[in-house]
């Protein structure tokens, strides 16, 4: 469904609000878009609507950002029935705020909710809950450049029952955190492990979906990184050890020398990031091949070597596109770049920060305006 279609104010006008007896004063707030910190400081409401298998969703509401109260046995707690997902709401010249392609978080929180045998939420509950949300907390929108409110909608069993079953009762909550630039100093290509000996998902598992559980798998390869100087972890295939999927939280593309775009294809072990559907299309615009395929970690690493392919970059919605400057794992380092970000890359980053912050023309209709 377009989200043009949808009267989002009118949506938003089924969540009761019950605003905060205490919101953060005008220069708390300030000196919090100052200087964000990202993850720790959220805004002064939350949203939440509750499902029941009797009633289905209902009590649509926006309260005071605050602890929620679980019972020991929450269904959540013992089998990780979780789902999430992460967006952003910028600042637009004029004042307004948009967020990019909400609609297709929509959609991936469906799909994933369908895995984790959770109720789906409809498109237009979705959007109306950020709408909602960010509505009522549009002064934490920041106004700097590159700094935007970062959206994280998710879901949990609330069901206090000790079985393996789907949980009778959910909570569905949007919380909402200011962002700083990804890269406040300047676009630096980062370093990458490749694990060999863990993995992300294997085939029937989760690693389509957006749930917690994939990224609890995720940390102790995350450590094994950190250990060998590196900041970030990419994963290979479980089945056989040898393609290139995905890294921990990005999603990754190599550009090759006569032009073309390459990224892994989506096999069910992928999460389909947005901003990676979104390069293929800004890619394919520009006139560039673009190709999904496997990509057997040996060869990027051959074509690397002698040239074939010169830029590597990962993306996702945290840092919009982020440069690669080597590859590092058991037996091999590869630098690619010269330590410098690549020409395609930075221009895919431009144009697509662009087109977020109202600054570069939105020609796929990507933006929906949230307040
Ligand atoms: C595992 C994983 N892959 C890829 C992505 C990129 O997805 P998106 O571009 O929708 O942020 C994310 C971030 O959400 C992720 O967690």
């Amino acid at each position: 469904m377009s989200t043009t279609e949808l009267n989002l104010e009118a949506l938003a006008s089924a969540f009761e609000v019950f605003p905060s007896d205490t919101p953060a004063s005008d220069d708390d707030r300030a000196r919090e878009l100052d200087a964000p910190r990202f993850g720790t400081v959220f805004t002064d409401h939350m949203v939440r609507i509750s499902w029941s298998v009797d009633a289905g969703w209902h009590d649509r509401r926006v309260v005071k950002y605050g602890p929620l109260e679980l019972d020991p046995a929450s269904a959540v707690l013992h089998y990780a029935q979780e789902i999430f997902e992460g967006l952003k709401a910028y600042r637009h010249p004029d004042g307004s705020v948009w967020s990019f392609r909400p609609e297709a978080n929509a959609a991936r929180l469906q799909r994933s909710a369908r895995r984790l045998a959770l109720p789906e939420l409809s498109t237009e509950d979705f959007l109306a809950s950020l709408v909602a949300l960010v509505s009522q907390d549009r002064q934490w929108v920041p106004e700097r450049d590159g700094f935007s409110l970062y959206l994280r909608p998710f879901m949990y069993a609330s069901e206090a029952f000790l079985g393996v079953r789907p949980s009778h009762s959910v909570e569905y909550l949007v919380i909402a955190s200011p962002v700083g630039s990804y890269f406040a100093d300047g676009v630096k290509p980062v370093s990458i492990w490749v694990a060999q000996d863990f993995h992300r998902a294997g085939n029937g598992g989760t690693g389509a979906a957006k749930c917690g559980g994939n990224y609890a798998a995720s940390l102790q390869p995350q450590i094994e990184a950190y250990d060998k100087g590196c900041e970030q972890v990419a994963f290979l295939d479980a089945e056989q050890n040898t393609y290139l999927e995905e890294l921990g939280g990005m999603n990754i593309f190599a550009v090759r020398a006569d032009g073309t775009l390459e990224t892994p294809k989506l096999t069910g072990t992928i999460l389909e990031g947005i901003t990676r559907s979104s390069i293929l299309q800004l890619a394919s615009d520009r006139g560039r091949k673009v190709v999904e395929r496997r990509i057997a970690l040996t060869e990027l690493l051959d074509d690397i070597r002698s040239g074939d392919v010169v830029e590597v970059f990962a993306c996702g919605t945290a840092a919009v596109i982020t440069p690669i400057g080597s590859l590092k794992g058991d037996g091999f380092d590869v630098e690619i770049g010269g330590g410098e970000p690549g020409e395609l890359t930075m221009a895919l980053r431009e144009e697509l920060t662009g087109i977020q912050t109202g600054v570069v023309e939105d020609r796929h209709g990507w933006m929906t305006r949230l307040a």
